[in-house]
């Protein structure tokens, strides 16, 4: 089953807020960036017009021109902070919904999104996709898989029982609902992306900061400092000497529209 994502608007703005601190601890977004890109790189299309969706402070826009020069790129995101910090003159912003795309049919050769279909509904996103790719385009996908910040989800559940880590969707899961949207996955990569803290707070300031902490449960009371306690005494059995770690259970696809 497809995972409901969090409410949109507290999406949105919580990203609208995080523009400004996002590039200094997104080295995790990067790497999944940069193998998305080695895994475009040997799929021997030349795109002319290229979609970055959920393109945030737009960290794939230099290295797709680079690699697509005489591509025009368009560079999609609902946070319209994150749209300000992009690189001058590469890309033309798009402030615009992946749920809902401002775009033609049939009117692109690829779409690239990077760590931003996770926050979407599969089942409305996808078929954007394929709607706005016209037939043989591709779309490049990376995107968090149901292990993403697990050693947060399970130390919080030494606390209480409430959600507080978001829930993603199994690969198979999304594998199928790119498949029924009429986009057929040519390749498929698994692998954990590890970010790393000096501690508990550290850890979780970097995920507020990459905008990430919204689950959908609505606000919740701070923790006591028993629940506190607990909290980072279970989360230290992770403790490695690189810190603590934040695991990114990152999926990527490449997928043709048929
Ligand atoms: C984790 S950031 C990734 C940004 C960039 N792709 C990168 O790799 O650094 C996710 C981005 O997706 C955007 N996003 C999330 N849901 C979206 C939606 N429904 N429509 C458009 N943008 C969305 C957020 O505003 C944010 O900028």
């Amino acid at each position: 089953m497809n995972r409901p994502p969090a409410p949109k608007q507290a999406v949105r703005a919580a990203f609208d807020k995080a523009a400004d601190a996002y590039d200094a601890v997104a080295a995790v977004q990067r790497e999944a960036c940069d193998r998305l890109l080695t895994l475009v790189q040997a799929n021997g299309i030349t795109p002319r017009w290229i979609l970055d969706g959920g393109c945030g402070t737009g960290y794939a826009l230099p290295h797709l021109h680079h690699t697509f020069p005489s591509a025009q790129l368009l560079a999609l995101d609902f946070a319209p902070a994150m749209l300000r910090r992009h690189p001058p003159g590469i890309a033309l912003p798009l402030c615009g919904d992946l749920e809902h795309l401002p775009l033609a049919n049939d009117s692109l050769d690829a779409v690239w999104s990077s760590y931003a279909l996770q926050w979407c509904h599969p089942d409305k996103a996808f078929p954007e996709l394929a709607r706005v790719l016209h037939p043989g385009g591709q779309a490049w996908i990376a995107t968090l898989g149901p292990g993403t910040l697990q050693e947060l989800r399970n130390a919080f559940r030494v606390v209480d029982e409430a959600e507080h880590v978001l829930s993603f969707s199994e690969p198979d899961v999304l594998a199928a609902s790119l498949e029924t949207a009429g986009l057929r996955v040519r390749h498929h990569r698994r692998d954990t992306l590890r970010a790393w803290a000096p501690d508990l707070r550290q850890l979780l300031s970097d995920i507020k900061a990459l905008g990430a902490h919204q689950t959908g449960a609505g606000r919740r009371r701070p923790l006591t400092k028993t629940a506190w306690h607990r909290l980072s005494e279970a989360y230290e059995v992770h403790r490695s000497p690189l810190g603590l770690p934040a695991s990114y259970d990152t999926l990527w696809f490449i997928a043709e529209k048929t």
